[in-house]
């Protein structure tokens, strides 16, 4: 059955970001409710920087059950957690230290300890003791958190990537460097099994994939957000404006 698919357009950056955060509080109200906790899958990227943002500021910061929540990362680059580059550092430095998630709830790709494929590996371990899974199983985030680059990418799924085709690994580590870096990946299949997947797409310079994305021709391996067609829960799209001449989100 094809996924719900939603499709929120923005007149500015701020206005996506604010709306996407107070959808992210939201969410995570109802999953406490309802299941007793929320677990999310954090994206990296300046458009979900600044949702971070948002969450992390009053009115938002006292709405979202933090004690309840657990984060984990969509995708990560293989840096340590203090560096620039680290999707773990964006987020603690816009969200997470200002939020009283327990640490023992972070789950951080824990990039350092070894070579990408045994980090890839470990991530994977990790997300079955969240989830209780077993080899196999593919979890269910409660929401994931997803960019898309202007390329169609999202999490660190690339065109033409191998890992367009994993089905049976939850996490991957892509052959392909991504400037200068090997990348971790959460894989197709835990991306399409969440109950919702949020794609935060903002800026002129992504117009012409999101058209591809959202309205071409079946391409996944060269617009890997195309995967999300394959989505088991509501996918739901907040882009700022295509047909408008926007600057970055800066
Ligand atoms: C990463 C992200 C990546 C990002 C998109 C959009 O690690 O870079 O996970 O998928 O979300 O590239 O990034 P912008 O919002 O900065 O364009």
């Amino acid at each position: 059955m094809p996924p719900i698919v939603t499709i929120r357009v923005f007149e500015s950056c701020n206005e996506l970001a604010r709306s996407a955060a107070e959808r992210i509080a939201g969410l995570a109200a109802e999953a406490v409710d309802r299941r007793g906790r929320f677990v999310v899958a954090l994206a990296g990227g300046t458009t979900p920087r600044h949702t971070y943002e948002r969450l992390a500021a009053v009115p938002l910061r006292d709405v979202v059950p933090w004690a309840d929540v657990h984060v984990c990362w969509g995708d990560e680059r293989m840096v340590p957690p203090t560096d620039e580059a680290s999707n773990y550092r964006m987020a603690h430095e816009a969200l997470l230290k200002y939020v009283p998630v327990p640490a023992s709830q972070v789950h951080r790709v824990p990039t350092g300890c070894g070579a990408p494929e045994r980090v890839a590996r470990t991530y994977a371990a990790t997300l079955h003791d969240v989830f209780a899974s077993t080899e196999g199983n593919v979890p269910s985030f409660d929401l994931v958190l997803l960019g898309m680059g202007a390329d169609g990418h999202t999490a660190s799924l690339f065109p033409h990537s191998a890992a367009l085709d994993e089905r049976e690994q939850l996490v991957v580590a892509p052959p392909e460097l991504v400037q200068g870096v090997r990348r971790i990946t959460l894989t197709p299949p835990v991306l399409q099994h969440a109950r919702e997947v949020m794609v935060l797409a903002a800026g002129a310079e992504k117009a012409a994939a999101l058209r591809a994305v959202l309205d071409g021709p079946d391409a996944p391996h060269a617009y890997p957000a195309q995967l999300l067609r394959q989505a088991h829960g509501a996918v739901t799209w907040f882009v700022s404006h295509p047909a408008k001449e926007f600057t970055r989100c800066t």
